[in-house]
């Protein structure tokens, strides 16, 4: 990135900056653990009945200045039965359609419960989100999401001698924008890029690397998803219910992602193989575990074939498929955002396009892909941090994507799976056969996993 584009960035977040320092909500804090603090004794009960009783201390805030005080804390619950002295810390992020979330309890049915019963110190991050609003300013459009569950990494290391759990193994877990913040935050460890905006917000000065990364269905790679999502689709817009207009960006931007493709060391057929291998293999864990393959799939185990069209098709009569741009929407201006370009709005409120092709192709109004975008899009971006030096990038990643799934496409799944193992990440990374949106599923699988590392 050039020096005008960082500078512009930096520009802007120090006014934003200096806005809140003068009219922040609360006294700084120390970023201190209390050591003297009580916590309170709870129970939580799973969902076979077993109690987990653990210690909540809750309200931890993890800057100094916050700017939205209903999301920028954690909660830290640490189970009665811990699985060693000092157990890895298991941090999750509620963060759905890149809204804030706030920082809630641990819940019976997912991965925190299973955490807690396994005797993992856990802890729940808020952070804010496109939707967060300070004095009429949005202040949680992009990148304001990664930058507190930086802060929330840095205040873990900051107090690692003093506070329950191990910083030096933080596994970060989260699905669909919380997967994508989690890959973020495991690809762009320590990086310098955050460095200011961090220092501005307040965060302890510290390390923000995290040891592994626990992403499903991570909608990620933004800039690139509309056309990976055509490259895929294409080949059934005939159900698809498109306009003449839509049928042609869907062909556009499809023709345009092999040059993406091979600009990352994959080739088209590369890639159809990898989507038609791993589509097999999560078949055929599915029937090892007693399930059958609809024949409208397209699937044939015994042939070892997937007729990625019938597949498609099958998909598609699950629920409707997004439309042409999936993600970068036309005419955001004056009508329609999706949460993209919401995420990569104004602080004064309008949403944003981020790509080139939607800023050609806007129906109306004279609008311009700025800098000031382009350098949000670098920040929100993983790929931008893998295999690059500056960063110190998880060891270890899981992830997984539902079969099913039309939120994004196979190829943004593989491309990040791919570019993580060329960078010598240990990556365990399937495609969940009957899955579709959706995450913390197969836990016994992802805890078994995690308890050899
Ligand atoms: C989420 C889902 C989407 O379809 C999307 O474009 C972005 C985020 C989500 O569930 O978090």
């Amino acid at each position: 990135m050039s020096f005008w584009i960082r500078y512009i960035y930096n520009t802007s977040i120090l006014i934003a900056g200096l806005l809140l320092l003068s009219s922040c909500q609360r006294e700084s804090v120390k970023l201190k653990w209390d050591k003297n603090q009580k916590g309170e004794i709870r129970t939580l009960v799973l969902a076979d009945d077993t109690k987990v009783k653990y210690t909540a201390y809750e309200k931890i805030f993890y800057t100094s200045k916050e700017s939205d005080s209903t999301y920028q804390y954690m909660n830290i619950y640490v189970p009665c039965r811990m699985r060693e002295d000092n157990p890895p810390i298991f941090l999750k992020t509620y963060v759905g359609g890149y809204m804030a979330s706030k920082a809630r309890g641990p819940l019976a049915n997912d991965a925190t419960a299973y955490a807690l019963s396994e005797g993992y110190v856990v802890c729940i991050v808020g952070s804010r989100g496109w939707n967060s609003k300070f004095m009429n300013m949005h202040v949680g459009r992009a990148p304001a999401a990664i930058m507190d569950l930086k802060a929330a990494v840095r205040y873990l290391h900051a107090n690692d001698s003093i506070m329950p759990g191990d910083a030096e193994r933080i596994i970060a877990d989260g699905t669909s924008a919380g997967g994508a913040l989690v890959a973020l935050l495991g690809a762009s460890g320590n990086n310098a890029d955050y460095a200011l905006p961090l220092e501005l917000l307040g965060a302890a000065d510290a390390r923000d690397d995290i040891w592994t990364v626990v992403s499903y269905c991570p909608v990620t790679d933004l800039e690139h998803s509309d056309m990976a999502y055509e490259w895929q689709f294409c080949s059934i817009n005939d159900v698809r219910g498109l306009s003449d207009r839509q049928l042609l960006l869907s062909s556009q931007l499809a023709s345009s992602y092999p040059d993406y493709l091979e600009s990352q060391g994959v080739s088209e057929d590369k890639m159809d193989s990898w989507i038609r291998k791993y589509i097999l293999q999560a078949a055929s864990v599915a029937v090892s575990e007693g399930q059958e393959i609809a024949p409208e799939t397209g699937v044939s185990l015994s042939d070892t074939t997937v007729d990625v069209s019938k597949f498609l098709r099958y998909m598609a009569g699950v629920q409707p498929l997004k439309s042409p741009p999936a993600f970068d929407a036309l005419n955001v201006v004056n009508k329609y955002s999706t949460f993209e370009n919401k995420l990569f709005g104004s602080v004064n409120g309008q949403d944003a396009n981020f790509t080139e092709f939607a800023v050609k192709n806007q129906l109306s109004g004279n609008y311009k892909l700025s800098e000031d975008v382009k350098w949000k899009t670098h920040l929100m971006n993983p790929m931008e941090f893998i295999g690059k030096k500056g960063s110190t990038m998880s060891k270890h990643w899981y992830i997984r994507y539902g079969v099913l799934d039309r939120d994004t496409s196979f190829p943004v799944q593989l491309l990040l799976k791919h570019k993580l193992k060329v960078a010598g990440a240990d990556v365990n990374f399937a495609l969940q056969w009957g899955e579709a949106h959706s995450g913390d599923y197969q836990l016994t699988n992802l805890f078994e996993w995690l308890a050899k590392l």
